[in-house]
C-alpha cells in the first residue's frame, strides 16, 4: 500500500466519510503544519474580556506565540502586536503575562527605540521607520482576536446569537485554564457532540438532554442549540438562576442553551444569564491548553457564580479524562476507528474543516 502522508490519510478519511485516523492525533509532523497554517496564518481568539482592559494594559499570547502580546492604547483600541524589535530583535516587554505600561509606549532595552502601544515607531530619526510585526486586533464574540491578512479562514462569519451577544453588557466574573492531555482535535471533538453526555456527564443530561440537541454548520463555524428541561433556569448544581440577570431578551431563548465552536480555537456554551467562552491553544501534539472565561451581566457582578463554577469544573474534567483516554490509545495499532454516529455531524464537520484547511499545503 502507498505510504500515505498524514495529510492525505485525514483527507481521504474524511472524504469517505470516515473518522480520523490515529495519525491525525500523533503526527509530529502533521502537528507542525496545522500550528503553521491552523493557528500562527489564522484568525483565532488570543485574550478575552478583561484583558488589556484600562489604557497601557497588555496581555502575553502566551499559549499561542509568547511573543504576541495584545495591548490597549490611549483610546482604548486593542492592538495586536509582537514585542520583538525592529532593530536587531531584541523583546521589549518583562517575560510576565500581563502589565501595564504607564507611560503608554515600547522602549527597547537594547538601543532604545520606541514604539506606540499600536507598534507604531516613535521618534524616528535613526534606522528606519517600521512599526513592529503586527495583526489586526478585533473584539467580537466576548473575545479578542488575532487576524492575518493570509488568513487561511478570511471568511469571519459568526452564529448570528453568538454576534448578538456583543450588544449585552458582559463583564468576566472568572478565569480559568487548564490543560488536557490530549491533541487539540480530540478536545474540539467532544465539545461539538452531545451523545457523551449521558455517559460522561450525568449532571449536564439531567438539565438539557443530549436526544434533543441540534446542530447548524457555517462554513468555518458549528453551533448547537439545547432547550432546558422544564424545572430548570439554567444549567449549574442547582439548575435555579438565583438572582443572576438574564443575558437573553427573547422568551425562546430564555429555554435554551447554545454552544458553538468557531474554527479554529474559540468555544462558546451560552446559558440564559451567562456565557462561557473559551480559547484553546494546541501546546503539544498530544497536549492543549484551555482557557475559560465565566461572563456575566453587568447587573449580576458580585451575585454567586460557586454553584456554576463548581459544575464546570466537574464537567471539563469529566471532558479531559475521556480525551486523555483517547490519546492514550491513539499510539496503538488497536486506534482505528471506524464510522460516526448520526448525532456526530458536528465531529463531521470540524474533521472536514480540518482537511479543508490542511488541503492547500498539499498542492
Ligand atoms: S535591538 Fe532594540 S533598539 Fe536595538
Ligand atoms: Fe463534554
Amino acid at each position: 500500500m502507498k505510504d500515505l502522508t498524514a495529510i492525505e490519510a485525514l483527507r481521504r478519511a474524511s472524504a469517505e466519510g470516515r473518522p480520523l485516523p490515529a495519525r491525525a492525533y500523533t503526527d509530529e509532523a502533521l502537528f507542525r503544519l496545522e500550528k503553521q497554517r491552523i493557528f500562527d496564518g489564522s484568525t483565532f481568539a488570543v485574550a478575552g474580556l478583561g484583558d488589556a482592559e484600562r489604557p497601557g494594559e497588555w496581555t502575553r499570547a502566551s499559549d499561542a506565540d509568547p511573543r504576541l502580546v495584545i495591548t490597549c492604547g490611549a483610546d482604548l483600541q486593542r492592538h495586536a502586536i509582537f514585542d520583538v524589535c525592529r532593530h536587531r530583535g531584541a523583546t521589549l516587554l518583562p517575560e510576565q503575562p500581563s502589565g501595564r505600561q504607564r507611560a503608554l509606549c515600547l522602549e527597547c532595552p537594547y538601543h532604545q527605540w520606541r514604539y506606540g502601544l499600536d507598534g507604531a515607531r516613535l521618534g524616528v530619526g535613526r534606522g528606519s521607520s517600521e512599526p513592529l510585526v503586527r495583526a489586526r486586533c478585533e473584539q467580537r464574540a466576548a473575545q479578542r482576536w488575532a487576524r492575518y491578512d493570509d488568513a487561511v479562514h478570511p471568511d469571519f462569519s459568526l452564529p448570528e446569537w453568538l454576534d448578538v451577544l456583543d450588544r449585552a453588557p458582559l463583564v468576566r466574573a472568572r478565569s480559568t485554564r487548564w490543560e488536557v492531555r490530549a491533541n487539540w482535535k480530540l478536545v474540539v471533538q467532544n465539545f461539538v457532540e452531545a451523545h457523551h453526555f449521558e455517559g460522561v456527564h450525568r449532571a449536564l443530561e439531567r438539565w438539557t438532554p443530549w436526544r434533543a440537541s441540534q446542530s447548524t454548520m457555517g462554513e468555518w463555524w458549528i453551533a448547537g442549540e439545547m432547550p432546558l428541561v422544564e424545572d430548570a433556569e439554567t444549567v449549574s448544581e442547582t439548575g435555579r438562576t438565583n438572582g443572576r440577570a438574564l443575558i437573553v431578551g427573547d422568551e425562546r431563548e430564555r429555554r435554551r442553551v447554545r454552544d458553538a465552536y468557531v474554527f479554529p480555537n474559540a468555544l462558546y456554551s451560552r446559558q440564559p444569564d451567562y456565557l462561557l467562552a473559551y480559547r484553546l491553544f494546541a501546546l503539544d501534539v498530544d497536549r492543549t491548553a484551555l482557557w475559560c472565561d465565566t461572563l456575566v451581566h453587568s447587573k449580576s457582578e458580585g451575585c454567586a457564580i460557586e454553584e456554576v463554577a463548581r459544575f464546570w469544573d466537574r464537567v471539563h474534567d469529566e471532558d479531559r479524562l475521556v480525551c486523555e483516554s483517547q490519546q492514550r490509545a491513539a499510539g496503538s495499532r488497536g486506534f482505528a476507528p471506524v464510522a460516526y454516529e448520526p448525532s456526530e455531524d458536528g465531529v463531521r464537520a470540524f474533521d472536514a474543516m480540518i482537511a479543508r484547511a490542511l488541503a492547500e499545503t498539499l498542492e
